[in-house]
């Protein structure tokens, strides 16, 4: 007999559940999983189609196979199966715009960044870190979505970061802080806080973001909501702008947005979003705490070391 399906009863746990019963915290689930971010292109006849993909994985070594999922419903999706090839550019960590532009189906998105033509006439977009031409071998039913698999025809590597997207927002990739506190103890054995500065570096902001972690968990909000009250600070924004601001992906934005009008701390009004009276408040408690974590995380630092560290911080920045 078939085991059912295990409840967890570990204290960490957020949500868990059947994924046919609420379809965004599955979503959340699944973004646990970080990926990296590609632009997908192909042409078939005048029809030359892209869109942003985190699904692409590799498959084969030898044959050389990769592997991509397009939504059925989505309005490119007979063009990526009637193309000869496909396309995958790999983006690099400063093209979030270009996932944006890919990722809305803007009708103009290859009129706004630079590319060349591969195989099969697929886009390869430029400043990418990885670009693989491939030809499309077969399409397998995946329930909502297509799977598309291609044979690499030709890759190419260039130098540069990758951009991530994890648990619903851009990223970059950024040593282990296990990897810099290594680094900072073995330049500085004697524990006398002379490491390599940039270890140290590393080492303190990742401290401190995860210290004022539990600040803002105390206020009641995440890390996704804090960051678009602070946005809304400023003024009502539309979905687009804030996608543009916040670096979030839809997804998260939507839960985000969700949460802070169950809440009543956002309001909508003709497609724009705006802080409530008293999401004005938690904007204000949100400062309050940054300031008073600061001044706790400084205390007992002479004013001429502070300023000392500061200037030095601002000529990095300048470099
Ligand atoms: C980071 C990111 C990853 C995405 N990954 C996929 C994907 O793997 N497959 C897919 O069908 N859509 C994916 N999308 C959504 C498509 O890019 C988007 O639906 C498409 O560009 C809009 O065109 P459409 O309306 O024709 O689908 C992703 C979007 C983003 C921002």
């Amino acid at each position: 007999m078939s085991q059912p399906a295990a409840l967890s009863t570990d204290s960490r746990l957020l949500e868990q559940g059947d994924p046919l019963s609420d379809g965004r915290a599955f979503r959340r689930c699944l973004g646990q999983y970080p990926t990296g971010v590609s632009v997908i292109t192909a042409q078939h006849g005048d029809k030359r189609v892209g869109m942003a993909a985190n699904s692409f994985a590799a498959v084969s070594l030898d044959p050389a196979l990769v592997l991509w999922s397009v939504r059925c419903e989505s309005s490119s999706a007979a063009t990526f199966m009637a193309a000869s090839h496909f396309a995958i550019s790999v983006l690099a960590a400063d093209q979030v715009e270009v996932s944006q532009l890919f990722g809305s189906g803007h009708e103009e998105r290859f009129n706004r960044v630079p590319w060349t033509a591969g195989a099969g006439n697929a886009p390869l977009i430029d400043g990418a870190i990885a670009h693989l031409q491939c030809r499309l071998v077969k399409v397998y039913e995946g329930g909502d979505h297509w799977i598309l698999l291609g044979q690499v025809e030709h890759y190419a590597r260039f130098a540069g970061e990758p951009l991530v997207f994890a648990q619903g927002q851009y990223a970059v990739t950024q040593n282990h802080p296990q990897l810099a506190d290594n680094q900072a103890s073995q330049n500085s054995p004697a524990g006398d806080g002379d490491g390599l500065f940039t270890s140290l570096l590393n080492s303190a902001t990742q401290h401190m973001s995860r210290l004022f972690h539990a600040h803002r968990q105390e206020l009641g909000v995440t890390a996704a909501s804090a960051r678009l009250v602070n946005i809304l600070a400023l003024g009502a924004a539309s979905l687009d702008a804030i996608e543009h601001e916040s670096l979030l992906g839809r997804g998260a934005i939507e839960d985000a947005l969700n949460e802070l009008s169950k809440q009543g701390l956002v309001q909508s009004n003709a497609g724009e979003y705006a802080l409530t009276e008293a999401g004005l408040l938690l904007r204000q408690a949100l400062i309050a705490r940054a300031t008073e974590f600061t001044a706790q995380q400084l205390a007992g630092i002479p004013e001429a070391d502070l300023a000392a560290a500061k200037r030095v911080l601002r000529k990095l920045l300048s470099n």
